[in-house]
Parts: C-alpha cells; structure tokens; sequence
C-alpha cells in the first residue's frame, strides 16, 4: 500500500488518540497472571497488541476484544499458564517477545518465541543473558543474541543487576522473572525508563519497592496478584506527529484528547517546548495508575536544540518526528546519546536520515544521534517506511508540510501502532 499526501493549507481538528502500546501490552500479560477477570477499555487493537494477546492465547488465556477496544481478560493465576503447543509469534514485537521471555523463563514448561525479519535480526541478548544469571535455560540463534528463543523454563533465583542499557522491556523481562523467583531481584538502569509496569504491579499487589536513583526491586510474590481494570491512557508516543505538525506548520490549532502523560514518556513535550512549542496540558486527571490530560498544540516558531543524555529514553520512539520538527527550527539540532535507536524496528538513525534527506533536508548521519540544520522547507519527494510504523507517520506528516506532492510506500505498516493514522492525517488536514 501506498499513500500520498499534499500539502495542507490549514490544520484544526480534535483527535482521540489510539491507546497505549505500552500499557496495553502490560494489561493483557499481567492481568493473564492474576487470579480473576479485568476489563481494559480503550485497549490498542494493533498488530503488535494482538500478538500479545495471540501468544497469550496460545499459553491457555481467554480473552475476548468487544467493539470499541474492550478487552474482557481470564487471568489464570501465577502458576495457571500452560505450556504453548506451538511457536509464540512475536511478529513485530520487540516488546511481546522480551517482556514474555520474563514471563516465561521462570513457568516449569518449554516455550518457543520468534517473529517477522525485523524482530529476528534485534538483539535478545540483553534479556538472555540476565536471566541466565537468574539460572533460566534460554537459548537464543547466534549464540544467545538473536530470535528464535527457545526457554526451558523453571527455577529463578533473584539477582542484583546493573542494566548496561535504558531499557524498559528488559527491565519489565525481570520484573516478570523475578515475581516467581527466590528472593529478590534488585535493577538498576542507567537512566529512568517508562515505568508502566512498576505502576501496574504494584497496583496489583505485587512487592516492588524504589531504591535512590533508577532502583527497582521485586521480591517473590506468594500471594495472588488482584485482576487491574482500567482505561488505557491515549498513547503519549502516536500523538507525537500531531505535536510536531501542529507546532510546525504556520496555520495550525489541534485539541488531542485523554492522552498519557506519564513523566517517564513525555520527552518530546519537554524538548519541542524549550525548542519554543506551545503545547498546554489541560485538564490533568488519572486513569488507574497513570497521569492523562487533554493536549492543545499551535503554530509556533522553533529554535535548534541539543537533545541527548537522560531525555533520550523519555521520547527514544518519538526521535524520527523530532528530527522533522528541527528541520523547520531555526539553527542546529543535535540528537546524541541515541545509539539504542539503530536497534528498533529498522535502523532510525539510517531511516530517519535518508528519508529527510530525500525530502530535502539537511540532516547528518552520526554514529549516536544526528545533526539536522533547520531549512525550513521540505519538498515532497517518493519515500519508504522502511517498513517501520514510526517512520511511516514522521514521513506522512512532512508530506502535509513539504511543498508538491509526497508518496510513502509500504504505509500500511502503521497498523502496528496506529491503525487509523492515514484516516486522522486527513481529518486534521481537510478540515
Ligand atoms: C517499550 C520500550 C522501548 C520502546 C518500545 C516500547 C516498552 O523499548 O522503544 O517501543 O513498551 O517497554 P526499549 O525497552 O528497547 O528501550
């Protein structure tokens, strides 16, 4: 599939945000392991939340999605999984394979994980390895690095891990392996990562406890965690194209409703507002364990600005649509600090780069980040995804703020995400 875009005159529009990947994928595995029925409203019905939800059937969970993402939840109970007949299929999801190689590595069975091309070739080998520590027999292609990952499960014992990288599914792995383990698991990560699963966990009845700086320990649970209902937040990183259109372009106004606004998520705010957005959060409220409100972004003028440091995991998926954001600011805009981005769904830093530079724009590639200078103007010009739903949306919107006609190919893979991206891109540019 393919979409073209042109240039829009005018921006306005009210947009209800798809859930949160994140929280949806977390919802489903967790509450499968509690001892009950949860509800989740406004679940994300993406490609990447239904093999969650396709893997977990496969472990013996019902569950049943209703009209309108309400996802009604069977949990089983710690020790209620049962052992898969066949492979767990992952498909794009670096989050459903390494958060179940946590859920997994302790449950007294074998299990079988894999996906698509582009989840067999990301690295494993930062959940392998401390898990192994952990005593798991888990095997990995490529010695230990690489999908297919084959788990023999049972038997943990809880470790004190320095995280080499941010990483919060890795992070998340343990939390899951250390719940059924003996003693407890101690993690400490360079910088803080999203922290939907402390939250949820905890809400549940788990024993999670905080040390200083980026701690997190769990310690074996011997009760049942309770079933969470609740709303998924709109999900902080498929609103952020809608951020950066309505900053960028000159006639703009966009109201986006019910969206998460966890600090741990919400990088991009904070760096397109020093870059001189204005971006207001109204209405603050919570849902469940998280931190929502209602967003209204306008025209705005930017300057460049150095991004890097402990900002980068609190918008690390959001880095493509930055770099169209500094395209239209005035001066340098330095991205470092950001190797992580080379290992996601396709090499970001490559795709971003070649798809700006396509477009236009002034953007160098550097082993960590990259540096854009600020032209102002883009022109429309045949583009890919890559195959990499983050790249397809960053490419969609600077089809509405290049001048001439843009076409990106493979577009249909913001499925994974954001299924009705190509329909809310139009709604907000025909308006
Ligand atoms: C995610 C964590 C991040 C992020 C991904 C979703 C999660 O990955 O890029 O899209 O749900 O925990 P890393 O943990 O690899 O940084």
């Amino acid at each position: 599939m393919r979409e073209t875009i042109s240039p829009a005159r005018r921006i306005r529009g009210t947009i209800t945000p798809p859930g949160d990947k994140s929280i949806s994928h977390r919802g489903a595995i967790f509450n499968a392991i509690a001892l009950g029925s949860a509800v989740l409203e406004n679940f994300l019905m993406s490609a990447d939340c239904m093999a969650t939800l396709r893997c977990l059937r496969g472990m013996g969970v019902e569950w049943r999605l209703r009209e309108n993402g309400v996802l009604e939840i069977e949990g089983r109970g710690m020790d209620g999984l049962r052992e898969p007949t066949g492979v767990l299929n992952c498909r794009n999801s670096g989050t459903s394979i390494r958060l179940f190689a946590g859920l997994l590595a302790p449950r007294p069975f074998l299990s079988v994980l894999s996906g698509d091309a582009s989840l067999r070739s990301r690295p494993m080998s930062r959940v392998i390895e401390p898990l192994r520590e952990m005593g798991a027999a888990i095997y990995g292609r490529e010695k230990g690095t690489k999908a297919p990952i084959v788990i023999s499960g049972g038997g943990l014992s809880g470790i004190d891990y320095k995280m080499p990288v941010a990483s919060a599914q890795v992070k998340s792995a343990l939390l899951l392996a250390g719940m059924p383990a003996d003693g407890e698991t101690r993690i400490e990560e360079p910088y803080p990562t999203r922290d939907h699963t402390e939250r949820m966990l905890k809400a549940m009845g788990a024993n999670v406890t905080f040390g200083d700086g980026a701690v997190v320990c769990i310690s074996r649970q011997e009760s049942e965690l309770s079933p969470l209902s609740l709303r998924v937040p709109g999900d902080t990183s498929s609103i952020a194209p809608w951020l950066v259109l309505g900053t960028v372009h000159p006639d703009a106004e966009i109201r986006i409703a019910g969206v998460g606004v966890n600090p741990t998520r919400t990088g991009l705010i904070d760096a397109l507002t020093e870059m001189g957005a204005d971006i207001r959060l109204e209405e603050e409220r919570t849902w469940g364990a998280e931190p929502v409100a209602d967003i209204v972004v306008r025209s705005s003028r930017l300057h460049g600005a150095r991004i890097g440091g402990a900002l980068i995991p609190r918008l690390i998926d959001e880095i493509p649509v930055l770099a169209l954001a500094a395209c239209f600011a005035e001066g340098e805009t330095e991205i470092s600090d950001a190797a992580e981005l080379r290992l996601k769904e396709s090499d970001r830093v490559l795709t971003t780069v070649r798809g700006l530079r396509r477009l236009g724009g002034r953007v160098e590639e550097r082993e960590n980040g990259m540096l854009i200078t600020g032209a102002g103007k883009l022109k429309g010009a045949k583009v890919s995804s890559s195959g990499d739903h983050r790249l397809a949306v960053m490419l969609g919107v600077a089809g509405l703020l290049a001048n001439g006609e843009t076409t990106v190919s493979n577009s249909s893979v913001v499925g994974v995400s954001y299924p009705r991206f190509w329909h809310d891109l139009r709604e907000l540019a025909e308006a």
